[in-house]
């Protein structure tokens, strides 16, 4: 286990996963960290969620010369960037579709850990024209590698139906739109925070014993 905490409150890490200037990834976390922090887990004090901006992590294209798998970190930023995701329980990933996949910002930073990734639970929230469901199916296949269980419930926003265009010109492809999920999405996403509080508390056992350390499909 990489500094998680063995007890206390599950510490869910709200990974924000598109950089770009006027993203709407932004927006969609906000509403995520407010609705999160209704959740009765959150209220109650046994479920904590900090906002890791991958935009703020200014992480370049992987540039450590050893692979993750072997936890030699020699850059500063992902030092950092390890402590931070070490620190977690578990992750809420805010992942946009890209060309039918994750952003190359958010593969970037999971392919520059790999300890401080094992063992935890994640959800996610997607969001593109069609929901964002092909990046979410890709960021789970990705995860897999680094024994992050992702939970069953997911909350997927599309363009045209959860977003309000009202009051910007037509056809405007800058045009962010305000979000305005439909009815049933916050239900949906408390749903998915009640999998990830109870299924980050049962695999807190694999997570201290370090199971992934010494896998022999990975480090042979
Ligand atoms: C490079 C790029 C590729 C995109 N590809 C898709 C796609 O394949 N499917 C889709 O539904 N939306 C696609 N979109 C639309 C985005 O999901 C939508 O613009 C979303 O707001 C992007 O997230 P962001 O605003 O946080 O950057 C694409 C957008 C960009 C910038």
């Amino acid at each position: 286990m990489q500094n998680a905490q063995t007890a206390g409150p599950v510490r869910i890490g709200l990974i924000v996963g598109s950089t770009r200037p006027g993203r709407r990834s932004a927006a969609v976390a906000d509403w995520v960290g407010r609705t999160v922090a209704e959740h009765p887990d959150v209220r109650a004090g046994d479920a904590v969620v900090e906002t890791l901006d991958l935009a703020e992590q200014d992480l370049p294209l992987l540039d450590e010369p050893v692979p993750a798998l072997f936890g030699d970190y020699r850059r500063p930023h992902t030092r950092r960037w390890a402590a931070l995701v070490g620190a977690c329980d578990a992750f809420l990933f805010v992942t946009p579709d890209y060309n039918r996949s994750l952003p190359a910002a958010l593969k970037n930073a999971v392919d520059y850990l790999y300890a401080e990734w094992n063992d935890k639970v994640a959800g996610m929230v997607t969001f593109g024209v069609q929901g964002g469901t092909r990046a979410g199916d890709h960021l789970q296949t990705v995860l897999g590698e680094v024994r992050v269980t992702v939970v069953p419930t997911r909350v997927s926003l599309g363009l045209f139906t959860d977003f309000d265009f009202s009051g910007w010109p037509q056809g405007d492809p800058t045009a962010p739109g305000r979000l305005a999920p439909a009815a049933d999405r916050a239900s949906a996403l408390e749903r998915m925070v009640t999998e990830i509080v109870t299924w980050s508390r049962a695999l807190r056992p694999a997570e201290q014993a370090g199971v992934a350390v010494g896998s022999p499909e990975l480090v042979g």
